[in-house]
């Protein structure tokens, strides 16, 4: 018998290749904001986690990107879980590789369990709290990178001025740092947790884009930010992510302390 997780494992897969499946028989995309698209994939697959999400664990809120927060039945002993159906949906929609299905759960204000799943990557991560985080089944272990090599992953939040950004980029060039910005925050930070980037920097994510991924990256051994302060949850954060020594030496830099 497959417990609940695994159901919800297959679940998040199918909902990832059903965004595919939508992609290849066109696309209708409306937009939010600068930069902010949602087609239908977005809604479908928020849709259909959300049902399963709510069978599999009838008590716990739900939190999308899409749909907005669906109140728990108990706050007190409940949690909640936290989705966002496509990060990454400007670079979908273009065909580009670099997008996924965020799924994460929150219960006493700590995050308990994280999956992110990019279908055109084959790429399935998964972490629990105290249990460690795997990719396709494989064990993560965060190693900082040789002198020299770090490679720090960047979004820029449209809720933070303009300005803020281009000072951390000018910042970043005059110390020689490395940065790449793929386009899909909650991915880039599981990419820190497998070690194809080494850190992940943004002024403000969402919950949705963010949770499950600090999740990963602390059970591989890395350091996070506590995103759920000063409620993180329904307000969003800074998120700063790293491997351990790359944590120590950037915290300046990136005015953290
Ligand atoms: C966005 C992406 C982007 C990040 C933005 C997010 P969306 O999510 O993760 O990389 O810089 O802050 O809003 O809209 O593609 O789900
Ligand atoms: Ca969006
Ligand atoms: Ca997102
Ligand atoms: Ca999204």
């Amino acid at each position: 018998m497959q417990d609940e997780y695994q159901v919800l494992e297959s679940a998040i897969k199918q909902a990832g290749q059903r965004a595919q499946t939508i992609r290849q028989s066109g696309l209708s995309v409306t937009t939010k904001g600068r930069q902010d698209f949602v087609s239908q994939a977005d809604i479908a697959v928020e849709d259909e986690l959300k049902q399963v999400i709510r069978s599999l664990f009838p008590e716990d809120g739900f939190l999308g990107e899409e749909s907005g927060l669906i109140q728990s039945v108990d706050a007190n002993t409940s949690g909640v879980w936290v989705i966002d159906p496509i990060d990454g949906t400007t670079n979908y929609v273009q065909g580009m590789d670099y997008w996924c299905v965020s799924v994460a759960y929150v219960k006493n204000n700590e995050i308990q369990v994280g999956f992110v799943y990019a279908p055109d990557r084959d790429e399935f991560f998964m972490a629990k709290k105290g249990q460690g985080a795997y990719l396709n089944g494989a064990q993560l272990a965060i190693h900082d990178p040789e002198k020299g090599q770090a490679i720090i992953g960047l979004g820029r939040s449209n809720r933070r001025p303009v300005q803020e950004y281009c000072d951390l980029i000018l910042m970043l060039d005059t110390q020689n740092v490395e940065y790449r910005r793929f386009g899909a925050g909650a991915l880039m930070l599981a990419h820190v947790s497998s070690g194809l980037v080494h850190g992940y920097f943004e002024s403000h994510l969402n919950s949705w884009d963010a949770l499950a991924g600090l999740l990963l990256i602390k059970e591989s051994g890395g350091q996070v930010t506590d995103f759920l302060n000063n409620d993180g949850l329904l307000s969003g954060n800074p998120v700063w992510a790293a491997s351990p020594q790359l944590w120590e030496n950037l915290n300046k830099l990136l005015f953290l302390v």
